[in-house]
């Protein structure tokens, strides 16, 4: 059997993440997938005993496929041990950072019909250069009243790695708990 991690993307921050996740699973003996969420794939749900979600935000929403995915596949979802993990610029700061605090996550959690056994909330990264000029205008706003970064030549990764491989050792312990 293998664990399932599926992302939602648009700028590669959660893929990156999902794929650290992976690795750690993997070095710790557990098979895994990671899949774009967004691709469409035809998913054999026999094969997996464990299944982690995580998407971005992006102005306040993760993309609609996400909700859309998890109605289309609620009781698979809802059958095995299952984690949840979402990734967003307000997360950098140390007291929004858990699924309690992250106004998105807390929503999120709470609309949703889908319970997953963990949660957790990462910080993604600010990559100006890589913006249109109205994603960058209004993304230097909302930094500027947040007391962030604005200077438009940077690139910043604000991702806690050693908290994403703490999730990893949670995703781990939870599959070993229903297992005994
Ligand atoms: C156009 C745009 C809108 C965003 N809106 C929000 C937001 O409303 N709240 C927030 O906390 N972060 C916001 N972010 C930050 C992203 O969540 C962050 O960059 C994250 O790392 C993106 O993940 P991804 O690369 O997997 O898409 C936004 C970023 C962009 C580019």
């Amino acid at each position: 059997m293998k664990t399932l991690i599926l992302y939602s993307t648009r700028d590669g921050q959660t893929r990156e993440i999902a794929a650290h996740l992976g690795a750690e699973l993997q070095a710790s003996g557990l098979e895994c997938d990671v899949l774009n969420l967004h691709d469409k794939v035809s998913i054999v749900w026999a094969e997996y005993d464990r299944v982690v979600i995580g998407a971005s935000i992006r102005y306040g929403h993760f993309h609609r496929s996400v909700n859309l995915f998890i109605q289309q596949h609620l009781q698979q979802l809802n059958n095995v041990p299952s984690a949840f993990f979402s990734v967003n610029l307000v997360a950098r700061k140390a007291e929004k950072n858990t699924p309690e605090t992250n106004s998105y996550t807390r929503k999120f959690l709470l609309n949703s019909p889908w319970r997953p056994d963990c949660c957790a909330v990462f910080a993604g990264a600010l990559r100006y250069p890589r913006y249109g000029w109205l994603d960058k205008f209004m993304i230097r706003l909302i930094m500027k009243m947040t007391d962030g970064e604005t200077d438009t030549s940077k690139e910043v990764v604000y991702t806690d790695w050693q908290q994403v491989s703490l999730f990893a050792t949670k995703i781990a312990r939870l599959s070993n708990k229903q297992q005994s």
